[in-house]
């Protein structure tokens, strides 16, 4: 970084510089919302959208989807809102890692532009204590005596070719995590993209909520299969014609079928982990028990809904309540006091656990 002290002449013709080759002066990123940033994309809200992209798709593993550090690849991740050493320093810790983190979070290359739009939209995310000035560019906002210019630096956005050669010189992706990040932290298909674990758990809690309501009155024939209903939207919207209900249109039986999936893709890639390898059984056998509750849950609202009688109904209403415990929590099949991730025992909390082993 430069300072020019000019005369007033030259010094608009260095603004005008400044501004001609990368749209920006250090004035300009403060900005109307009082945001200050060394980042040449802040408060541009195209690479604010395209960084979020990226940032999903290469960052969240670790960082989480809120970046506030609680995804599930690396345990303590760097809380990016929170990110106090201004963009220069970001920038170097993408590309060339930063303590635990391997240059490209271990992700593959991105462009310089990439980099830059996913920190535009961090900033966005940014609490009050977090810094985007590079120290230099800090120095030169105080005022002083004469003119003082930031002629400023902007990043090489050719040097594609220089992360390449960073890329191949250090970490090599590693796709099983990329696996494992969509079902910890983001697929693309789910509402809000979440991530398959994520939403098997938001749509068998609903399930289970509604499901405590159709027992709350087993007198009560309307209410049993109402409810019962909603219970049936969450576990398969397409089994539940009426297409309404409280379920967030996704459902627990394809979230399974979702887990079970990407698990054995993960488990399968040539990188795999000798624990991803070991626990992707037990994620898959209690994936596997998940959709074996939801199918028996669907055939008793099957006979809920479809039934006369308010004593079969309740009768049935109360094994989907079981049912779906199960799916949430496992099941202690052989009373010996301990739910393992086992045949006809392990459920969500199960799958959970053995995740949290993979590294
Ligand atoms: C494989 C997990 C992983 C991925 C993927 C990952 N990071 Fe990190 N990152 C970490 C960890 C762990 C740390 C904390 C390093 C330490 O303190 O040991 C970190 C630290 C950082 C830091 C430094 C934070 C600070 O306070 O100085 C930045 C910046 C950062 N990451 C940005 C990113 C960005 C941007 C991406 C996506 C392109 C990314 N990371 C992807 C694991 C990851």
């Amino acid at each position: 970084m430069r300072i020019r002290r000019l005369t007033p002449a030259a010094c608009v013709a260095v603004v005008a510089t400044a501004v001609w080759v990368g749209g920006f002066n250090l004035a300009s990123a403060a900005g109307e919302e009082g945001r200050a940033s060394s980042n040449p994309l802040s408060g541009n809200k195209e690479a604010e959208g395209a960084g979020q992209t990226t940032y999903r798709a290469n960052c969240a593993l670790c960082h989480g989807m809120r970046a506030d550090g609680r995804g599930r690849g690396l345990p303590n991740s760097a809380d990016l809102r929170k990110f106090k050493r201004g963009y220069t320093k970001f920038v170097q810790a993408v590309k060339e890692g930063y303590k635990r983190m391997p240059a490209w979070g271990g992700m593959g290359a991105l462009t310089d532009q990439q980099v830059a739009e996913i920190g535009a939209y961090l900033e966005t995310l940014s609490r009050r204590n977090a810094n985007w000035v590079d120290p230099e560019d800090r120095s030169e906002a105080e005022p002083s005596g004469g003119i003082v210019l930031a002629v400023l630096r902007m990043p090489e956005f050719k040097a594609p070719e220089r992360g390449i050669i960073l890329a191949t010189t250090t970490t090599e992706p590693k796709e099983y995590q990329v696996h494992l990040g969509h079902l910890l932290t983001s697929w693309s298909d789910t509402p809000g993209e979440v991530g398959l674990v994520t939403i098997l758990e938001q749509e068998a809690t609903i399930a289970r909520e509604h499901a405590g309501y159709a027992v709350l009155d087993l007198e009560d024939l309307a209410n049993i299969q109402l409810h019962t209903r909603h219970v049936r939207h969450a576990v398969d919207p397409t089994a539940e014609r009426s297409g309404q209900g409280p379920g967030l249109g996704y459902g627990v039986t394809k979230a399974a079928a979702g887990i079970i999936q990407h698990m054995e893709y993960a488990r399968d890639a040539s990188d795999a982990s000798a624990s991803a390898k070991l626990h992707a059984e037990h994620v898959l056998t209690a994936a596997r028990n998940i959709q074996f509750w939801a199918g028996k849950t669907l055939d008793k609202a099957g006979q809920v809904i479809g039934g006369a009688s308010p004593v079969a109904s309740a009768f049935y209403a109360e094994e989907i309540v079981e049912r779906i415990d199960w799916i949430l929590l496992g099941r202690d099949a052989n009373g010996d006091g301990t739910i393992t991730w086992e045949d006809g025992e392990g459920g969500l909390a199960q799958i959970k656990e053995h995740l949290s082993y993979i590294d």
